[in-house]
């Protein structure tokens, strides 16, 4: 692909700052976005900067109607001698387009996208909060625009990034969270759209997640589609167990979603010499090992959740409260070191970091 120029159109009309000592998530968002268009014909194009502002859309454009959209979560940081650092955004910006495959979007350039990235942050930079726990949230995202109701791909389509300075996904913040075991809704089956970052599957999730709202859980657990049987993963992340001296995640199938942080954890674990396996577990074998005492500590992985501890587990009425409900230790490492590397204070063995 020729390599295209992306203009850059400033705001006049700069927004007040959040305290960045009470940032939420996803609840503020900054001066500037990136876009890029796309056409049949004109393929990616007209990569801009532009004000963050509202976009006008035809009633009968696509995105209204059957869900053909997909997005990321990354993040940047400002690391302690000024630098914009991001972690490993090749492998978001891949995972994109493996979505944009499952979803007949045409796939977008990884390159044009992490240049228009680096320029929108450039601009934004002084919205990367500092605090403790908190960084600059990066979604970029894809919606078709062709006005038309038949049920087809569009052949136009809008890509998207904008900018949201975040604390704690949870409102627990790095507490442990309590998480209910789904055992009615499904989320994804083998050959549906799992393993996509695609809307649908949110959409999906919700009425489990409002039931385990009401029961005053953080979270639900996901079992698979069709037995219900293996654990798959919680609504938004990946989900690590540590049993009789081993840490296990559920491997990778069709219907889970292959998680940034789920990775960065898998190879620190190893680097570490942490035994660590990724196969198929079953809820049933998570709550016998609890009763003979072999569930030492739970976790999930995700951008926005980062490293969250799992203190309760509730399944079909039997609750389970794991380490004491307390943050564990590998959990508290994982922590540690992650968010040490994300902000360039501890050292970045992997190459993980992009300076931008
Ligand atoms: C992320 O961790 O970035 C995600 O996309 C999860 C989202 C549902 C908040």
């Amino acid at each position: 692909m020729t390599e295209q120029t992306i203009e850059i159109n400033l705001s006049n009309n700069k927004k007040e700052k959040p305290n960045p000592d009470q940032l939420s998530f996803g609840k503020v968002f900054t001066d500037h976005m990136f876009t890029v268009s796309y056409s049949e014909g004109k393929g990616w194009h007209e990569p801009k900067v532009t004000p963050y502002q509202p976009i006008t859309l035809d009633p009968a454009s696509m995105v209204f109607h059957y869900g053909q959209t997909v997005f990321e979560g990354l993040k940047a940081y400002l690391a302690n001698d000024g630098r914009i650092l991001l972690f490993r955004p090749k492998k978001n910006l891949e995972r994109l387009n493996l979505s944009n495959q499952r979803l007949c979007i045409p796939t977008i350039d990884e390159e044009l996208v992490l240049s228009g990235l680096k320029k929108l942050l450039e601009v934004d930079k002084e919205w990367i909060p500092n605090a403790p726990g908190t960084s600059l949230y990066i979604r970029p995202f894809i919606i078709p625009t062709e006005a038309f109701l038949g049920v087809a791909p569009s052949n136009h389509y809008q890509f998207m990034i904008i900018l949201s300075p975040v604390g704690s996904y949870y409102k627990e913040g790095i507490n442990p969270v309590k998480i209910y075991v789904e055992d009615q809704y499904v989320r994804a089956v083998s050959g549906g759209t799992g393993k996509a970052k695609t809307g649908g599957n949110y959409a999906a999730s919700l009425k489990a997640q409002e039931g385990a709202t009401s029961r005053g859980f953080s979270q639900v657990l996901w079992l698979d589609g069709v037995e219900k049987k293996y654990i798959e993963e919680v609504g938004s992340m990946n989900i690590f167990f540590k049993i009789n001296g081993e840490v296990v995640t559920p491997a990778l199938n069709e219907s889970i979603l292959e998680g940034v942080t789920r990775n960065s954890v898998l190879q620190l674990l190893k680097y570490w010499e942490i035994p660590v396996s990724e196969r198929k577990i079953s809820i049933e074998e998570v709550f016998e090992s609890y009763s003979k005492g072999l569930v030492e500590e739970a976790f999930g992985t995700g951008t926005a959740a980062v490293i969250s501890p799992v203190g309760e587990l509730s399944w079909r009425g039997e609750n389970i409260v794991i380490n004491n409900g307390e943050t564990g230790t590998i959990a508290k490492k994982l922590y540690d070191t992650l968010t040490g590397i994300q902000k360039g204070d501890v050292t970045d063995y992997f190459d993980w970091t992009i300076s931008v």
